[in-house]
């Protein structure tokens, strides 16, 4: 039997929503409720250092409430380790950041912060929190992932989902191969594998015929997708999406 494959799903967008005019409504926490009695296996939020969309409060909400692992995205500031040591989420998945970006566009450079990063890792590491490095699928940033002893890697899956959706099918089987290579050096050194970013239906069942990859934590899609079919349905679909692709390494 494969092992399981958790869906995360990420809320910050629902907060994008409710920024944009300033009051309560909608509310990312009822989101994630929802997502979860739909069969969500976790809730990512991502506390951004210009507090675009999630804000401090959603954050200690979410850790309250959800009753599901939470898994906190944050740039590696001393700012952002101590509001994280403060929430106690399930895991704490470092990403890089950049004020000017509308999205997470690539992964953390591993390998040139790598002694800036140690600490951050050991300190969440030590009380309790499993600590996720986002990264691009390349092998020097793997290496240095396992080096610096985080347990998890979550690969970003953006410039491949941008190809697939582009038409661009070179660039596309490119960036896939070097997914499906990532995965495989990566679970060889120990780490175990998440991936995230630009996945919709289809590219949700492609890589979760990946075994080894063992979490996907997707929003931008699925928030748009609920506004024509619902949050339960869409975590539905999502999740029959995963099956299928899961599915298909037992039946090859
Ligand atoms: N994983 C990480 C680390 C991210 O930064 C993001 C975007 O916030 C996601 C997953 C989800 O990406 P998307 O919203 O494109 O599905």
């Amino acid at each position: 039997m494969p092992r399981p494959l958790r869906l995360g799903v990420n809320i910050d967008h629902v907060a994008t929503v409710r920024n944009a005019r300033g009051g309560r409504h909608p509310d990312p926490v009822r989101a994630a409720l929802a997502a979860i009695a739909a069969g969500a296996d976790g809730i990512t939020a991502h506390l951004r250092e210009d507090r675009r969309h999630i804000r401090d409060d959603d954050m200690a909400r979410l850790k309250a409430e959800i009753g599901k692992p939470l898994n906190f995205e944050m740039a590696a500031t001393p700012d952002m380790v101590r509001i994280a040591l403060a929430t106690k989420p399930h895991a704490a998945c470092l990403v890089p950041e950049r004020r000017e970006e509308v999205t997470t566009e690539g992964g953390l450079d591993v390998v040139g912060q790598r002694e800036s990063l140690a600490p951050f890792i050991a300190r969440l590491g030590d009380a309790g929190v499993r600590v996720s490095l986002f990264i691009a699928a390349d092998p020097a940033q793997i290496e240095m992932a396992a080096t610096l002893k985080a347990p998890v890697i979550e690969i970003h899956t953006g410039a491949w989902c941008d190809a697939v959706a582009d038409g661009e099918d070179a660039k596309a089987q490119h960036e896939w191969q070097r997914i499906v290579a990532g995965v495989a050096l990566a679970t060889a050194a120990g780490l175990e594998v998440h991936a995230g970013h630009g996945l919709d239906y289809a590219t949700a069942e492609t890589i979760a015929a990946l075994p080894d990859v063992v979490e996907l934590n997707i929003g931008f899609y699925m928030i748009g997708e609920a506004l024509f079919v619902g949050l339960p349905d869409t975590v539905h679909r999502m999740r029959t999406s995963m099956d299928r692709g899961r599915a298909s390494i037992v039946s090859g």
